[in-house]
């Protein structure tokens, strides 16, 4: 399958950079390049700095790559991401054609890959957004919850973030839905603590989960907890990570979710904007607002290599 770094942890630093296309014909022979060059320009830097757990992933959205692959087969679930308005909250859907995740134990390597990704890019694609994160205190969200804790592992992660022998040809792919959130830490830090966790549903010291009966429906880990019709859990891998400018009172979350199938992330997506029952959305959008919606589809390494020879 040859994966790109879909499983990885969320690391100490991150850069997320979306890119739009002036004009994907015309860009398609920088992209290409990049498509043959980002592996060794990522395997250089795992070589000079192994202790700092690089990696890179980059992806296209669904316009980039049918533009930019005119006559390729597009993966199954490939779409724009299509805004899901509940009764009090939305997930905007926003534009992006490029999308790269970087990850490593110090910023100025992964500005050092970010730069190169940018001087290759520089004539054929404009910044949309780049984010900066970093991981807060013990692995935290910035509202001061554990996050990331029912991230499925090992075989687990890999089979939950890749998409599998029912679209053959994608195999080893995988579907990257982007969410940048803005929260309200002045209501948020004005609820006391047990309500808090009411809103998570874990305990916020030590990241215990609270009880069935205890947790409310509205719950952030009760509506995003979702099965398939046989009762097996659905999951995908979460590699949030917070960034702030406190400063300019901004404090956030960029959440990213690597599925194996879209509908698994659309279907919490649901849950948590509209509500099942509709009205039951999550009580975290109450002090969380998304800014940023787009979809991408991360191929392969192997098929990676394969378009930059398109
Ligand atoms: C405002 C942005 C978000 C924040 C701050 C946030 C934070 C958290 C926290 C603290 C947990 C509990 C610890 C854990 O298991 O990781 C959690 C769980 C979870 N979150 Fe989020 N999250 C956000 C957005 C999302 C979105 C958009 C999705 C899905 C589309 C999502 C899916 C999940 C899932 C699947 C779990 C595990 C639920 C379970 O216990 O089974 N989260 N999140």
């Amino acid at each position: 399958m040859n994966p790109q770094d879909i499983t990885a942890r969320p690391g100490e630093n991150a850069i997320f950079i979306i890119f739009g296309l002036k004009n994907p014909k015309k860009a398609r022979g920088p992209v290409k390049d990049l498509c043959g060059k980002l592996p060794a320009l990522t395997r250089s830097l795992k070589n000079r700095f192994p202790e700092l757990g690089i990696s890179a992933v980059m992806g296209f959205g669904a316009e980039a790559y049918e533009g930019l692959f005119p006559k390729r087969a597009k993966p199954k679930e490939l779409e724009v991401f299509q805004e899901i308005k509940g009764k009090k909250h939305v997930a905007v859907s926003t534009p992006g054609d490029l999308f790269f995740h970087l990850r490593a134990g110090r910023l100025d390597v992964i500005v050092e890959l970010a730069t190169q990704i940018s001087s290759a890019l520089s004539q054929v694609a404009h910044p949309i957004d780049e984010t900066h994160g970093f991981r807060y205190l013990d692995s935290r969200a910035i509202i001061g919850f554990v996050d990331g804790t029912e991230n499925p592992e090992r075989d687990e992660a890999l089979t939950a973030a890749a998409i599998g022998e029912e679209d053959p040809e994608f195999a080893g792919g995988s579907y990257a839905m982007t969410q940048k959130y803005l929260h309200d830490l002045t209501a948020w830090s004005k609820l006391p603590v047990e309500e808090q966790e009411k809103v998570i549903g874990r305990h916020k010291y030590d990241d215990q989960e609270l009880s069935d009966e205890e947790k409310p429906t509205n719950a952030h880990n009760v509506v995003t907890n979702i099965s398939s019709e046989d009762g097996r859990e659905l999951k995908i891998v979460r590699a949030n990570i917070a960034f702030a400018n406190p400063a300019k009172g901004e404090h956030g979350t960029y959440f990213i979710g690597y599925a194996g199938s879209f509908s698994t992330t659309k279907k919490m997506l649901e849950n948590m904007f509209i509500g099942d029952p509709p009205g039951n959305s999550d009580r975290l959008l109450e002090y969380s607002r998304a800014i940023s919606g787009t979809l991408f589809f991360i191929p392969s390494w192997d098929l990676l290599a394969t378009l930059a020879e398109e």
